[in-house]
């Protein structure tokens, strides 16, 4: 049985590096498919030229490439130009109530990052062809439930209005200013993001918002496809991407990085009894030795096997976005600390021992 070792090249079943960055798994019928950005060559691969690839296993031993599930190849579909638009953090879950396999990404049409929408595509099989259903913000019009009153404040809507646009990335600017008043006609800025679904079937998109400033946490219709659902902020004016979100022992905990590029940074983790917050922070989870970097990596995923939480890395190479490559650890636990520790071995698949 293989083993893949985390940073190696992840030779799939043509012996080529799986090209699947920023992205998920799923679990359907027997087979594991794992979900990322297909990048190119050189510093050009960080935009979207193809579309996002699609790999299958049983068992996390052998990999094999099922091709482009969603592919933007000969097509300017939905404003979607390859090579200048952007497809970053594929994510997808089945629908139980349509049957269909629902594609969420962080879209930008040009490149520029000012898009900050969510794109969805939608197949019938979980290899696809995804086929795109819409770009859009989420919550167009809607306050997030807990929006703090100060933030509704007209005069300070207007005041961001007349400013130029918040970089995203940290700005002390930012308490000044109610992103999301201003943003409240057009919808919310998404970015990084992921999908979690609960033990009830219930499914969030969970996005950086307000310039990267605040995380939105989204409920999804019961088609998964609407982006108006009821939506809470999380950690305003901690500047969080990466959002990793898993259940454990009837609690919620997110993993996310800080806001600092390609470059990684340290993790922070934090603790909620309900999806939708109060959130608290836990800290870094990641201990010993290159934990203020997390080890060299910026989370995308988390992922259940036998009772056990994986916490899924990209180690990115943005000079050479097609060499990125995945670092899988295990979460463990210090009473109720989520903990991270780099290790050389990817700890799937399970040692039957240990199982
Ligand atoms: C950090 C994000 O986590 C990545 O998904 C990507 O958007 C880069 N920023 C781009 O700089």
């Amino acid at each position: 049985m293989k083993r893949y070792r985390n940073r190696e090249l992840w030779p799939d079943d043509h012996g080529v590096h799986i090209n699947a960055h920023g992205g998920g798994l799923l679990r359907h019928d027997g087979w594991i498919y794992w979900y990322g950005e297909h990048k190119i060559a050189g510093r050009a691969g960080n935009r979207a030229w193809v579309g996002v690839h699609v790999y299958r296993t049983r068992d996390y031993s052998r990999w094999e490439d099922r091709g482009i599930a969603f592919d933007i190849r000969g097509g300017e579909a939905g404003g979607l130009k390859p090579g200048e638009c952007v497809i970053e953090r594929p994510k997808v879950l089945c629908n139980a109530k349509t049957k269909k396999f629902v594609m969420f990404f962080h879209c930008e049409t040009d490149g520029k990052y000012s898009d900050a929408k969510v794109g969805i595509a939608l197949a019938d099989h979980p290899e696809g062809p995804f086929a795109l259903l819409k770009i859009e913000r989420p919550s167009i019009g809607r306050w997030p439930e807990n929006t703090p009153e100060e933030l509704k404040n007209p005069k300070r809507i207007a005041f961001t209005r007349s400013q130029p646009p918040v970089s995203n990335g940290e700005n002390p600017r930012t308490k000044e200013l109610s992103i999301v008043g201003a943003d409240l006609p057009i919808g919310q800025q998404s970015r990084d993001m992921t999908l979690f679904q609960d033990e009830d079937g219930r499914a969030y998109l969970i996005h950086s918002s307000e310039a990267n400033s605040t995380l939105h946490i989204v409920e999804l219709d019961e088609t998964f496809t609407r982006l108006d659902g009821p939506c809470h902020r999380a950690f305003p004016l901690r500047w969080m991407e990466a959002p990793v979100v898993f259940r454990h022992g009837g609690r919620y905990y997110m993993i996310c990085s800080g806001c600092t590029g390609w470059a990684p940074n340290a993790a922070r983790s934090a603790v909620a009894d309900r999806i939708e917050g109060p959130w608290t922070e836990l800290g870094n989870p990641a201990r010993g030795e290159g934990a203020e970097t997390t080890f060299g990596t910026q989370g995308t995923f988390a992922w259940e096997e036998q009772g056990r939480i994986f916490f899924l890395a990209d180690e990115w190479r943005p000079e050479n976005a097609i060499d990125g490559r995945y670092v899988w650890l295990e979460v463990t636990w210090e009473g109720e600390l989520p903990v991270l520790r780099d290790s050389e071995n990817v700890p799937l698949p399970l040692d039957p021992l240990r199982a």
